[in-house]
């Protein structure tokens, strides 16, 4: 079943384990782990009959996903930036409008494309480790991958403006209060363990009800879809800016930004 470089896909009795794969790199999402995602959800679409929720984590216990890979951000153009954006909104539409539930098993670091992935399932449970943020902010960006609309909708106008304006990293408690995740949990096992009481208390409705009020509560924010459409231009247009050069120049030399303006 497993066919992936970046990605850990088990068939469980009756849901679907997922891990991203990559913790030397914190679970970075490069465009590669993407395409693999896309290919395992669809996969999980076409043979959700008899699975009632997908637990999707990061391997290791430090981290979820700590972002999209800064690595592959080095010569993004203005072109490269908008199929950049398209790849992961794809990706992540296809997340929220799985006809089982996802959950999100936020086990460490969810920072700028992580936050968002884990923002596109239906169910976020955090380990008392994880920690989230928006940081593209730093590099010169901003989120890209449906945070704009999606953080916005799930915690409000004032905290999300601040999640995004600020980079401020929230702990899982704080994610809690603010509305982020549903559940606080100790470790990974515990985490588990709480996962799969939920996929036993969701096996006890009914699948087409549960495919329904997903549709139905996505149906909801259709008319955002102009504002995921304007975030993609947004983005493509900080791509261009040395600004952004230089935010992805100083993570990989670890050191500061020096933001010009421009
Ligand atoms: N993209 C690519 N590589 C990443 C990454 C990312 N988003 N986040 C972490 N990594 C890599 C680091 O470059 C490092 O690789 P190296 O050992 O080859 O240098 C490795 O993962 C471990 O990260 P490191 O920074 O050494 O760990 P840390 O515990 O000191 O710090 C973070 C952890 C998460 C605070 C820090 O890695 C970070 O700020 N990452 C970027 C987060 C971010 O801005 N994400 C949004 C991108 S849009």
């Amino acid at each position: 079943m497993n066919n992936y470089n970046n990605l850990i896909f088990e068939k469980r009795d009756d849901y679907y384990l997922l891990k991203i794969n990559r913790p030397k790199n914190l679970n970075a999402l490069n465009q590669d782990t993407i395409s693999e995602l896309k290919q395992c959800f669809d996969f999980i679409k076409k043979n959700s009959k008899g699975f009632y929720g997908v637990i999707l984590t990061g391997e290791g216990d430090k981290s979820f996903v700590a972002g999209a890979d800064i690595k592959e951000f080095t010569g993004l153009d203005k072109k490269a930036s908008i199929q950049f954006c398209k790849n992961g909104h794809e990706l992540f539409n296809n997340i929220e409008r799985m006809p089982i539930p996802v959950i999100a098993l936020v086990n460490g670091y969810a920072l700028g494309g992580g936050c968002e992935l884990a923002l596109s399932c239906h169910f976020r449970f955090a380990t008392g480790n994880a920690n989230f943020s928006q940081p593209e902010i730093n590099l010169g960006i901003i989120p890209g991958y449906g945070g704009t609309q999606r953080l916005t909708q799930i915690i409000g106008k004032s905290k999300a403006m601040e999640m995004m304006l600020t980079a401020k990293m929230i702990n899982s408690d704080e994610a809690f209060q603010f509305g982020l995740v549903n559940k606080v949990v100790k470790d990974n096992n515990d985490g588990m363990h709480h996962c799969e009481e939920l996929i036993k208390t969701l096996k006890r409705k009914a699948p087409i009800a549960i495919k329904n009020v997903i549709k139905s509560v996505n149906n909801f924010y259709d008319n955002s879809s102009d504002g995921f459409l304007e975030e993609i231009n947004l983005f493509s247009e900080c791509s261009s800016t040395f600004d952004f050069e230089e935010g992805v120049k100083a993570f990989i030399e670890k050191r500061c930004p020096d933001f010009k303006g421009e």
